[in-house]
């Protein structure tokens, strides 16, 4: 105890002196010299301040991050953000889940691939043009007209930040071929004789598929396949209601009663099919009609 005293005493004149030494000092000084050093303390404090403050919230935007893991809006800060044109997928009913885990991969500019594979008119093509009018940077291809040559210059002059190739899997393998090195390595490769080039890029591919069985597994192991399931009757009929008054200026409950004609009589699971009976037949009864003459002569 007697020796803490002690201690506490000591440290106390050394204190009383040391500040009595820097008073003394700063005394001896000329105006202008006690002015500068007036400034030199105000600007140490203010750098100190500052740069504490930025310790600060870097700690805070970590802690965010963490918090926030599974909410598109508040991604990742320090990552660079794909700002959208406007909200991405608006027009696309259901297909919740992969509405937001794509544009959760997408505005985070995560790198992911991604194959969208499913039936006929399961709005996988709408997706991938959903993301061309609004991401920047995106463009689209059909692969029915993609060839090896056309692909490699179309990544070697536009440079790509999104590729969407819809129909993916109507492509060649040997076309696919410089999609490996790219997905693997961001590089696209070519070693032809006249035009050899080796190119680091950083786009990220999105395809869709009506199977992915024809697709080689190391083509297939450098994305996320998402597999559509065919629409249930309720998400058809959700579907025919809102497409068929926009797309052929059908009243809502003949909407509907298309929708049903055609997956209960019909027995076809394709919007399409309904949208081209909307088209041919704007009364319960012509609906009725086509439909009829459609099963005995179209076979469903
Ligand atoms: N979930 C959906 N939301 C809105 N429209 C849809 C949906 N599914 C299908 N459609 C309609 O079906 C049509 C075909 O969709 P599309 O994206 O071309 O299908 P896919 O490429 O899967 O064959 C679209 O033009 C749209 O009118
Ligand atoms: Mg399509």
């Amino acid at each position: 105890m007697s020796l803490d005293n002690e201690y506490l005493k000591s440290l106390g004149s050394w204190f009383n002196s040391t500040v009595g030494f820097v008073i003394d000092t700063y005394h001896h000084l000329s105006k202008t010299q006690q002015i500068i050093v007036v400034v030199m303390v105000a600007v140490s404090a203010l750098v100190l301040y500052l740069l504490y403050g930025i310790v600060k919230r870097k700690e805070k935007t970590a802690e965010v991050d963490v918090a926030v893991i599974g909410r598109i809006k508040n991604s990742i800060p320090y990552r660079k953000k794909i700002r959208t044109r406007s909200k991405l997928f608006e027009n696309i009913i259901g297909h919740d889940n992969v509405k937001e885990i794509l544009a959760r991969s997408i505005t985070r500019n995560l790198g992911i691939h991604w194959l969208l594979v499913g039936p006929p008119a399961s709005a996988r093509s709408m997706i991938l043009m959903d993301i061309e009018d609004k991401v920047p940077g995106a463009i689209f291809v059909s692969g029915t007209r993609l060839n090896k040559e056309g692909l490699l210059e179309l990544l070697r002059t536009q440079k790509p930040k999104f590729l969407l190739i819809d129909e993916l899997d109507k492509c060649g393998p040997s076309t696919l071929n410089p999609l490996l090195t790219l997905c693997e390595h961001k590089r696209i490769v070519s070693t032809t004789k006249s035009d050899p080039f080796d190119i680091g890029l950083d786009t990220v591919i999105l395809g869709t598929a009506n199977y992915s069985d024809s697709l080689q597994s190391y083509f297939l192991s450098r994305f996320f396949v998402l597999h559509f399931p065919e629409y249930t009757e309720e998400e058809f009929l959700d579907i025919c209601r809102v497409v068929l008054p926009k797309k052929e200026r059908v009243g809502i409950r003949l909407a509907k009663y298309i929708g049903e004609k055609v997956w209960n009589d019909m027995e076809n699971r394709d919007i399409r099919q309904a949208v081209r009976v909307a088209k041919l037949a704007k009364t319960k009864e012509d609906v009725d009609w086509t439909v009829e003459v459609l099963m005995k002569y179209g076979g469903g």
